[in-house]
């Protein structure tokens, strides 16, 4: 059967070595981020082998750090599509300083939370009219379970890359939390690498940052057809539930004093800001 899977970040890096991927096993492929001339040269290297590949893929252009963009999405997907049996989020971005969207949000925690809440939710009933529904959401497991400040979620004070990053990740595993109590039969993944990808990188790191990335994932890096290997296996048989791993390797889920009140506390402050 003909699966659908929606690939956030399908354009670049790891999301498009899944798009590859899914597109090349016969899949239909809806990739969703800003440059259409990468997703035109994706599916056109794609085609050149498999002609109907092309049918089968389609690009929805959206800034997902803006809110209004990630409805317009959903809207989309709702109206033209039945069933989503996997959703990829792999949009990224990397801020070292604080930024505010035109429509007034931190622009990391509405890039990596904000559209990933509102995709998770929104997509809900697709996902639900999978047979077998899988969320692979690629914030690297493993953040402390106190690493949200839910006073300052937008971090208004003392913004930084260690401290945004590991808010986003720790609330992405308590957005898995809310999205398995909503529907068990979904399986829900939080993923990272295990150890530097080559990718491009996308963000305003600042050139040591780049140049470090660049050179060390050119010595070490590892592909990203070869470091994705691990989540199509996971996609192709999911398990109900929510799991955490690093590549192929299982990782227990971090377990803090009050997780569901976390979720709920986190769903409650998020759909009042939005
Ligand atoms: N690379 C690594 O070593 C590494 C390590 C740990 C975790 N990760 C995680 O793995 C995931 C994938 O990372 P990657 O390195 O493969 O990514 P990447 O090569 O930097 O590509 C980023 C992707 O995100 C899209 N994107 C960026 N800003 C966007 C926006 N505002 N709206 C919509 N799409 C946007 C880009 O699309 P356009 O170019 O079309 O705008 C591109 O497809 C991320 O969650 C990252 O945190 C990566």
């Amino acid at each position: 059967m003909m699966r659908t899977i929606v690939i956030t970040g399908g354009t670049d890096g790891m999301g498009a070595a899944l798009a590859r991927h899914y597109l090349t096993a016969g899949d239909r492929v809806l990739v969703i981020g800003r440059s259409r001339p990468k997703f035109d040269a994706l599916v056109a290297a794609v085609t050149g082998e498999d002609p109907s590949a092309a049918a089968r893929a389609e690009f929805i252009a959206a800034d997902l750090s803006l809110v209004a963009d990630a409805r317009r999405v959903i809207g989309h997907l709702r109206a033209h599509h039945q069933r989503v049996d996997a959703l990829v989020l792999a949009a990224s971005f990397i801020r070292r300083h604080r930024q505010v969207t035109a429509e007034g949000h931190e622009a990391s925690w509405a890039l990596f939370f904000l559209s990933k809440y509102l995709l998770v939710t929104g997509l809900a009933p697709l996902l639900r009219a999978s047979g077998r529904p899988v969320i692979v959401n690629t914030a690297v497991p493993g953040a402390r379970a106190d690493a949200v400040d839910f006073a300052d979620l937008e971090m208004t004070q003392g913004f930084t890359l260690k401290r945004s990053n590991a808010q986003q990740r720790r609330a992405n595993e308590l957005l898995g939390i809310l999205a398995t109590d909503d529907n068990p039969d979904l399986a829900y993944l939080t993923w990272g690498p295990t150890r530097l990808v080559r990718t491009s990188f996308a963000g305003e790191v600042g050139r040591g940052m780049r140049i470090t990335a660049a050179v060390l994932g050119k010595l070490l890096g590892q592909h990203p057809e070869a470091a994705v290997r691990p989540v199509i296996r996971v996609v192709d048989d999911p398990k109900p539930g929510r799991a955490a791993y690093r590549g192929a390797t299982p990782r227990a889920l971090t377990v803090g004093a009050h997780d569901a009140k976390d979720a709920a506390r986190l769903a409650a402050a998020v759909t009042e800001t939005l």
